[in-house]
């Protein structure tokens, strides 16, 4: 069977047009790399389940990754947070310009839920794929998330809010992976609601650890400009590196726990996952 990385680099968004750097623009950042959590998250619920639609389930698991990488290249924008490296290498925008960095961002957004649109499942769960991404990535999710990470950017928030900063921005979209999976395999609504919570704690954490390899990686390592956040409200600038890592250890132990609860299929195929994420900050 193919990988799922193999499928990424086999299925880039392909385009007809005589634009001469447009559609590499468009696939640089996925070729690009990156940890690829996301639809890691979703093809080990599958997996865990019906080993049989993993490669079905490539689809949408390419529509979240398209979704992540648009939202990394808007960050990384001049108006954003201006960096010019990005896994491992220059930004579109230092690349070619911001207008290309701004359209191919806008163009892998709408291309992740034209796969959505494609996939080979029930027309309802087709749906419902949309309505997640949608919802997590959207309007209430992601978008707010990084609305509020810019806008209060040199104005410290409280705890309480940077934790709701941090789960719109990051959490929501991890969330929704786990989520997803489970709608492919028809999971209870039951399950689906505390894989859900799961991926709220998870995608927190994940948020966490990130403001902590800022602080502790260089960017050779991180392959993005790290030692960046001083303006942001991120756990380091709040509570400093000791109590964010205390933090961090607090939840990664919490969530070890709420993984525990899970039946036996979930943990065996999630357990490779959480063995490299639960204590990436340490
Ligand atoms: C970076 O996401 C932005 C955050 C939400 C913290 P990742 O750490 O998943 O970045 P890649 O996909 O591995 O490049
Ligand atoms: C970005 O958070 C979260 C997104 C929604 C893209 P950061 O700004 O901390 O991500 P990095 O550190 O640039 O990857
Ligand atoms: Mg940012
Ligand atoms: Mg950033
Ligand atoms: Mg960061």
């Amino acid at each position: 069977m193919q990988t799922f990385e193999q499928y990424l680099r086999e299925n880039l968004p392909k385009t007809d047009t005589f634009h001469p750097v447009y559609e590499k623009a468009l696939g640089e950042m996925l070729l690009a790399g990156g940890k690829r959590f996301r639809p890691m998250l979703l093809l080990r619920v599958v997996e865990a389940y019906e080993p049989l639609l993993v490669e079905s389930a490539f689809v949408p698991a390419l529509a979240l990754e398209c979704f992540h990488t648009y939202s990394l290249i808007h960050d990384d924008l001049p108006a954003m947070d201006d960096s010019p490296l990005r896994r491992g290498k220059s930004t579109l925008h230092k690349t070619y310009d911001e207008a290309t960095a701004i359209l191919a961002g806008d163009a892998l957004n709408t291309h992740a839920f034209l796969l959505l649109s494609y996939a080979a499942f029930r027309e309802d769960i087709r749906i419902k794929l949309v309505e997640i991404l949608a919802y997590n990535g959207g309007t209430e999710g992601m978008v707010l998330g990084q609305a509020i990470d810019l806008y209060f950017e040199n104005t410290p928030l409280t705890i309480a809010q940077v934790k709701q900063l941090h789960t719109k921005k990051t959490a929501m979209l991890i969330a929704a992976s786990l989520q997803m999976g489970a709608v492919i395999v028809g999971l209870d609504k039951s399950i689906q609601d505390a894989l859900y919570g799961f991926g709220i704690g998870l995608g927190l954490l994940f948020q966490i650890q990130d403001d902590i390899i800022d602080e502790t990686q260089s960017s050779e390592e991180a392959g993005k400009v790290t030692g960046n956040d001083s303006e942001k409200n991120s756990f380091i600038t709040l509570l400093g590196l000791k109590e964010s890592m205390a933090q961090a250890d607090a939840l990664a132990a919490e969530l070890e726990e709420r993984f525990h609860a899970f039946d036996a299929r979930l943990q065996g195929a999630l357990e490779p996952l959480m063995q490299e994420y639960l204590y990436r900050h340490r």
